[in-house]
């Protein structure tokens, strides 16, 4: 059989840098992928013989996207290794500001990153603006911003951008080509939600920043607790950060979720014929209290799209391995070892030890897995989580699919809305909750210890749900200083390198079997990755939890 291998690289509209190699058969169909992480990173290296307490600013700089995500997953397992309760309200302050960020990933990643693998520009200019406000009407209601002059506005300011020949964020895109599917009224409504989305963002940042001082990066995390008291006792701090969220709300309601639906219906066939699907093994480690011992996100662990039997996640499962990716030695003691490429540019793959990326290769009780919003509403679900299940029924009933339907690429864009809706209501019970306590006097945001009589040896993790899927943190502290640390995030799951177990991970599983109509024009490959939300910035990291000889980390050519 003759194939052809297209490389793409730079992989653009992601976090980091990733390169995707496939291999197409005469028919243009995938027999087999690679993708690599073509990052270094050494932010573990950094914290080395740091004081603990010092550890959530540092790792925040792991990546400029999941920057609270670090900081949190860093102060979570500081806290775990000195065994720190912390008080309700820090928990609550904590979670206001990281379901902030949720949406805000969830929506730039929709609109931003991902919309353009489905939305022509060009053919939205074609758009008539009655018809495009008729068209919404589909979708919801009472479309966002559904007026005859807006889309009139929005076609003129499109249309400008193009006349000047000055496309800004819309060059160098496939227009014109023939996976692109929706009409040019349905283009015009998303291009429109693009534009508004950028406010979103700018708006939803704010909120993140009310109780974190500042974003990327907020600042108010501290070991035993959170510094955003005042912010918590200012009533017109928790007015302005609840108007965010109904804004929000607002759109993701009128226009996210409705648009979501809008990729749903006209892409069916696809979604039916599965494309974009991985294995089916899917890990949640939940959290997020909401009442009692519900959880706004429940654990667990599915195997091949088995939605019966949905184990307990058991964090002994979780392995690390490094056989194919630019490491030497063992698991557990590793230096970086970078092969370089080929001679002709290509990644060395031929042989089943041959290293291709910097992503280490997790693996649950020996499997490859899928972790992040799709997953979360699949184990949610299945587990029969009460409070998401009426968004995904709804979803499921206004586009006709079933659960496994998600399982593709588009549908991980209805699991991403889905769970955008779900997380506003959230955000509206804790931020009660936040004032329950208030009004009861209990206005503790951190606990007080004495750092000089913690334990000088000791060891936490922290297993976490981020925009992006699970985060684990670990943490090894000898002397009262930090003796190891290592990090697996969610992209380090779904980009995992084959190992020498051969399993493909979640990329390249969901890459092979898609068909390529013009290799010179691999679109598909692009949206397949794209559904994942990729962040390579965060994926890439050096030191195993066990691992100890940092001080001899060094860089080698073979
Ligand atoms: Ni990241």
């Amino acid at each position: 059989m003759n194939t052809k291998k297209i490389v793409i690289d730079p992989i653009t509209r992601i976090e980091g840098h990733l390169r995707a190699e496939v291999e197409v058969d005469e028919n243009g169909v995938v027999q087999e992928a690679f993708v690599s992480g073509q990052l270094f990173r050494g932010i573990e290296i950094i914290l080395k013989n740091r004081d603990p307490r010092d550890a959530g600013l540092m790792a925040g700089r792991i990546c400029g996207v999941c920057t609270n995500s670090h900081f949190r997953g860093a102060i979570t397992c500081v806290e775990d290794a000195y065994s720190l309760e912390i008080p309700k309200n820090a928990e609550i302050i904590r979670d206001l500001i990281a379901m902030a960020l949720f949406i805000q990933d969830h929506v730039v990643h929709f609109y931003h990153l991902h919309s353009l693998d489905f939305v022509d520009v060009t053919s939205a200019l074609l758009a008539d603006a009655k018809l495009t406000s008729k068209e919404a009407h589909k979708y919801h209601k009472n479309p966002y911003r559904n007026s005859h002059s807006h889309y009139e506005a929005v076609l003129e300011k499109v249309g400008n951008f193009v006349k000047a020949g000055k496309l800004g964020p819309f060059s160098n895109g496939y227009w014109g080509h023939s996976d692109y599917k929706l009409t040019p009224e349905q283009n015009l409504i998303l291009i429109s939600h693009y534009l508004e989305a950028l406010k979103f963002q700018t708006n939803i940042s704010k909120a993140v920043a009310i109780f974190g001082a500042k974003t990327p990066h907020p600042q108010t995390l501290v070991v035993g607790g959170v510094t955003s008291v005042a912010d918590m006792l200012n009533p017109q701090r928790l007015n302005d950060y609840l108007f965010i969220i109904k804004e929000a709300k607002v759109f993701i309601d009128r226009a996210y979720l409705p648009d979501a639906k809008l990729l749903a219906l006209a892409y069916r066939d696809e979604i039916k014929a599965g494309v974009g699907r991985a294995n089916g093994n899917f890990l949640s480690v939940g959290g997020y209290e909401f009442e009692g011992e519900q959880r706004l996100f429940c654990n667990g662990v599915i195997y091949g799209h088995d939605f019966v039997h949905v184990e307990e996640f058991d964090e002994s499962k979780v392995t690390e391995e490094i056989d194919r990716a630019w490491f030497s030695g063992d698991a557990k003691e590793n230096e970086v070892c970078y092969t370089d490429l080929n001679d002709d540019g290509s990644l060395k793959t031929a042989k089943n030890d041959d290293k291709y990326s910097w992503i280490k290769a997790p693996r649950y009780d020996g499997k490859t897995m899928e972790t992040g919003p799709l997953a979360r509403v699949l184990v949610s679900y299945s587990k029969d989580n009460k409070l998401i299940k009426s968004f995904v029924d709804e979803f499921l009933h206004d586009t006709d699919l079933e659960l496994i339907d998600l399982s593709t690429t588009v549908g991980r864009n209805g699991a991403r809305a889905i769970e955008s809706g779900y997380i506003c209501e959230y955000i509206f019970k804790l931020v009660s909750r936040l004032i329950q306590n208030i009004k009861y006097y209990d206005t503790d945001t951190w606990v007080k210890y004495d750092f000089e009589k913690l334990q000088k040896d000791a060891k936490g993790r922290a297993f976490l749900e981020v925009p992006r899927g699970v985060l684990s943190h670990f943490v090894n502290i000898k002397d009262a200083k930090i003796d190891n640390y290592s990090v697996i995030a969610p992209t380090t799951w779904n980009a995992t390198p084959k190992n020498f177990d051969g399993l493909r991970g979640a990329y390249e599983e969901a890459l092979v079997g898609i068909k390529i109509q013009d290799t010179s024009k691999p679109l598909e490959v692009l949206k397949v990755l794209h559904s994942f939300d990729p962040c390579l910035a965060c994926a890439v990291h050096v030191i195993d939890a066990e691992g100890k000889e940092l001080s001899r980390y060094k860089i080698k050519t073979l």
